[in-house]
This record gives structure tokens, sequence and C-alpha cells, in this order.
């Protein structure tokens, strides 16, 4: 069995971050969301593993490296433009040959892992294993209608009416079939190679296809609350830890982590909430879900329920809640009149001020 993760792609939805940088390099729990895909993939005893990668693949590459940081052996492949799903199949082929495969698209994040799903799919016959979530807005997602019985009848992808409220997972389980249906459909009205419509291709050709409905918690990262609640829960699983300094009259409650050389003065942090290294809190107040990257400066501040990247500075401003804060980024507080915000935004950003 080998692994095919997709890491590709536009990322519209999270500019101005996925102007510059990779979508599946943002940090939840100041960790990348692509990593705990490919911790996944190594429990479930999987080594052979391939990246597609887009314009971004330089920082992908840099971030996961040959994979052996996490077992993995990883190799890379280059999509020349975001083409969809099955089109990553179709450029994948002399890398996957003639194995059963796991395609984990590197933006989502299943809690529990993929273990047990890749030894179900291994003992059984199918030509394709899906999984399953209910969620409150299936049109943003492909969704699968089911019959009685849980035998798949149809799958679209992102409909604007849908036939039920399960969407599709993405991370999928095929065996050597499925080739031969990615190279039979025909691009989507958006232009892609929908891996929606390979399926129902196998579908339609009575190939079994399979799905579970997942037990544990997945989100697509895709979007700004998405990856806000993704924090929170990776910070719920945190275990406290102070490895860098806390000093003053600075009071600690709940799991809270400390990353080597941060420092906390006079500060209050209410966990769970993740401080990296080389941080500095200083009269600040750091409030539940909120993981602060490497190098960042919190001073005269309060922030919760927000991530923040590495190297920014949040000075003398009252309270961020909600927010994702990118690298390098200045937020910073004046007492000068007038009484004015002052603002230079980046091309497709979001900033929502108190009128
Ligand atoms: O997250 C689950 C959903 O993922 C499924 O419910 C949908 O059926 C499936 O089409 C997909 O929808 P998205 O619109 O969320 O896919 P997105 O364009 O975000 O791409 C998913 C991942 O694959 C992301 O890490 C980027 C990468 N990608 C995407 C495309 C289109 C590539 O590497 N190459 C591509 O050509």
């Amino acid at each position: 069995m080998k692994a095919l993760v997709l890491a590709g792609g536009r990322g519209t939805r999270l500019r101005p971050l996925t102007h510059t940088s990779a979508k599946q390099l943002v940090p939840v729990a100041n960790r990348p969301v692509l990593f705990y895909g490919l911790d996944a993939i190594r429990e479930a005893g999987i080594t052979e593993t391939a990246i597609v990668v887009g314009d971004t693949g330089d920082e992908v590459r840099a971030a996961v490296g040959d994979g052996s940081d996490f077992g993995l052996k990883v190799s890379y492949i280059q999509q020349e433009a975001p083409l969809g799903l099955a089109h990553c199949v179709v450029i994948a082929r002399e890398f996957l040959g003639d194995d059963d495969f796991v395609m984990y698209l590197g933006d989502n994040l299943l809690i529990g892992g993929i273990a047990d799903l890749v030894a179900a799919f291994q003992s059984s016959a199918y030509a394709a294993q899906l999984l399953l979530s209910r969620v409150a807005e299936p049109q943003f997602y492909g969704v699968a209608e089911l019959d009685a019985d849980g035998a798949i009848l149809s799958l679209q992808e992102k409909p604007d009416v849908p036939r039920s409220d399960l969407a599709i997972v993405g991370v999928y389980m095929f065996s050597p079939v499925v080739h031969e249906a990615v190279r039979a459909i025909t691009p989507s009205a958006r232009g892609e190679l929908e891996i929606t419509d390979a399926i129902q291709w196998l579908i339609n050709r009575d190939h079994k296809v399979h799905s579970y409905l997942v037990s544990g918690y997945w989100k697509d990262t895709g979007r700004l609350r998405d990856i806000l609640e993704c924090n929170r829960i990776l910070l719920e699983r945190v275990e406290a830890r102070t490895d860098g300094t806390i000093g003053g009259r600075s009071e600690i409650e709940g799991r809270v982590v400390v990353h080597p050389g941060a420092v906390v003065e006079d500060s209050v942090l209410r966990g769970p909430i993740v401080i990296g290294a080389g941080t500095k809190v200083v009269r600040s107040y750091v409030g539940p879900f909120t993981s602060i990257a490497e190098d960042c400066v919190i001073e005269d501040a309060e922030i919760e329920y927000s991530i923040v990247l590495g190297s920014s500075t949040i000075r003398s401003v009252p309270r961020i809640e909600h927010s994702l804060i990118g690298r390098d980024v200045e937020v910073t507080g004046t007492s000068r009149v007038p009484n004015a915000h002052r603002l230079m935004v980046g091309d497709h950003s979001k900033v929502q001020l108190r009128a």
C-alpha cells in the first residue's frame, strides 16, 4: 500500500496567507496541518509516499524533506496547474504502479488516524473505499447519497441542492482499477478532473465502492473558521508543559504549553494554549484555544481563540478574538489622535473593526 498526499491547489479561501504560502502548511496547535496527515499515514504502516505539489512546492519540500522525520520515504510530483484531484492520480501513475493506495488531501484533518481503515481496505475486495461525515453545509463538499442499506447510490461534487448531508472526507482508498476511471472522465464545469466523477464511474460499472461513516472528528481546513476549530480540537489534547521562562506576576491556568526560549512576564495565560519557542508575552492575556508560533511578541495585549504565525507582533491592543494572523505581521495600538484605525492590509485580507 502506498500513499498519495495532495498538497498543491490554490487555497483561495485562505487568502492572503495562501498568496505566498501553502494552505497545507498553516499551523494548527503550532504544527502544519499536513504533518498530522503524514503521521496518520505512518501509523497505518505505510512508508512509500508521494506528495503532489504546485506553486508552493518549494515550501512543502522544505518542510517535509525526504520524509525521514515522519518515518516515511517521500518523493514529490510537480503538478503544473491545479487541474483536479483525479488529475493528481493521473500524474502519479508511475509512482503508484499497480499498488493499492490511500489518497490523503493535505488540508484535511482526521483525528483518530486511518490504521483501521487501511487494514479494512486491505482485507477487502473493494475497488474504492470512502469516508463520509455528516456536515451542516454539504453544498461545499462532495456529497454521497446512500440507499437504505448504506450502499452508495450517487456522488455529486459541491451540488447546489445536496441529496444528503453526507460529505466525502478527503481520505480515499483505491485499488489500481481507479487508473482506468481517472483516464475515462472529462473535466467538470469548474474545469477540474473530479475524483468524485472517477468514483461515480466505478460505481456505474458495478465496481465495489464501500463507504464508512467517520466516527471521529474530521475537518477540511480550507476556511478560517474551520482552521480555528481544528486548532481548538487539537489544543484540547495538549499536555501542559513549561520549557520556557515564566516570571513576574504571571498566572497560568489550565493546560498551557510554553516552548523553550519563550518568556512570559506579568501575564495571564489561560489554557489550552501553545506559546512557541522564542516568543515573548509581556503584560498580556492569552486566552483559551490560542496558538502563538515562534518568535512572536505579545505585549500589553489580549488575544483568545486565535492563531498567530511566526515572528509577528501584537502590541497595545485591547482584545483580538477569532483571528488568524500571518507571519511577520504587526498589529499595534496607539493613543495618538485622531482616534482612527491605520491599516496597511494586503490583497484579499479580511479586517473586522468594532464599529
Ligand atoms: O475536503 C473534502 C473535499 O475535498 C471533498 O468533499 C470534495 O469532494 C473534494 O473535491 C475536495 O474538495 P475541495 O474543494 O475542498 O478540494 P481542494 O481544491 O481544496 O483540494 C483538496 C486538496 O488537494 C488540497 O490540499 C489541495 C490539493 N489539490 C487540489 C487540486 C484541485 C492538488 O494538489 N491539486 C489539485 O489539482
